[in-house]
């Protein structure tokens, strides 16, 4: 196939300079956990001097203090041979608790990194990947970079957007968060609504440890966590609405409480069945299970890959 050289280099010059920003990525993580974007953001400084300010060796520091001038996140002042950091420079990258976390963020490209083995089989065999199974620097940075978000929009602008809601958080109000991972969201409503409280929810409890923590040493008392699946339905209330009336005791087993209320709607008639308190394991148990035999016998000699009937509701 003809190669149009021109063509050719406008690509080369796109991924290469993809490449570049990819290679740079680890150097980004270095600036954050060494201290060094906190250091330069602080006041401008020699490559010798921000050295000895974050205890690291200054060969080193001397040439990632080039990389990130070249990339534009550090500046260089030729005449004093120092470097340093604007004011729009320092709020994206050297201030966890300001409304930018761009390193926050690059936890979650290492993570991807981590997951890489994992991720080509689940391209094989379809499969998915439980948040848990990630590297722990998924966690943190998915907090580190929502939480700046959080910061900036949650209590001033979306709050706000949800009608009488600030008005009930001020007076009192019980508030869940599901899916609150390490808390972040929990523990800044906690902290500005002292007088409502808040469950935050997630299904790993590895997160709930940690947001636990978090809301302990944030003083947020009116804020504490439990590890629960959003998904998990045991205890909930349910109406059902059928065209046929249910069999006598259908849904006894599955219900502490069961009601039928016949309804007219539309010129036709419906059954509501309003259940009380779910039973999950005589559902599991007399339902799924059924449905598990019927639809999941995979003959002998036919591949089984990963199925997700069996993975959410038989996996132990
Ligand atoms: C993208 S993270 C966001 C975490 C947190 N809200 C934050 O802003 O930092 C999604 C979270 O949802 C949780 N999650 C996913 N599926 C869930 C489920 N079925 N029940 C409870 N939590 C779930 C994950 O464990 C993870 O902590």
């Amino acid at each position: 196939m003809a190669i149009d050289e021109a063509k050719l280099n406008e690509f080369l010059g796109k991924a290469v300079g993809d490449l570049g920003a990819a290679v740079s990525a680890t150097l980004v993580l270095v600036g954050d956990r060494l201290g060094l974007y906190r250091a330069l953001a602080a006041e401008s400084l020699t490559s010798e001097e921000l050295a000895a300010k974050t205890s690291t060796s200054e060969r080193y520091v001397r040439e990632w203090l080039g990389n990130q001038g070249a990339a534009g996140y550090v500046e260089f002042d030729p005449d004093t041979g120092t470097w340093s950091m604007s004011p729009e420079q320092a709020a994206c990258l050297a201030d966890p608790s300001g409304p930018v976390d761009m390193p926050g963020a690059y936890n979650i490209v290492e993570a991807t990194f981590h997951a890489l083995a994992h991720t080509l089989d689940n391209f094989k065999s379809g499969a998915g990947m439980e948040w848990g199974e990630h590297h722990p620097c998924l966690f943190e940075g998915t907090e580190r970079f929502f939480r700046a978000g959080y910061n900036t929009n949650l209590i001033g602008a979306w709050l706000p957007a949800l009608d009488g809601v600030v008005d009930k958080l001020a007076r009192g109000a019980k508030v869940a968060d599901v899916g609150c991972g390490h808390g972040a969201s929990t523990i800044l409503m906690a902290l500005t609504y002292p007088d409502s409280e808040f469950v935050g929810y997630d299904y790993h409890d590895e997160s709930i440890g940690v947001a636990t923590e978090k809301a302990a040493a944030a003083g947020a008392t009116n804020a504490r966590f439990e590890v629960a699946d959003a998904v998990g339905y045991a205890g909930k209330d349910f109406v059902i609405l059928r065209r046929q009336p249910p069999a006598a005791g259908e849904y006894a087993p599955f219900f502490r409480e069961v009601e039928v209320r016949t309804i007219a709607l539309g010129g036709g008639i419906y059954h509501a069945v309003l259940g009380r308190d779910f039973r999950y394991e005589p559902y599991r148990a007399e339902v799924l299970a059924v449905i598990k035999e019927r639809f999941y016998r995979i003959p002998r000699g036919l591949p089984v890959l990963r199925c997700y009937f069996f993975e959410r509701y038989f996996a132990q």
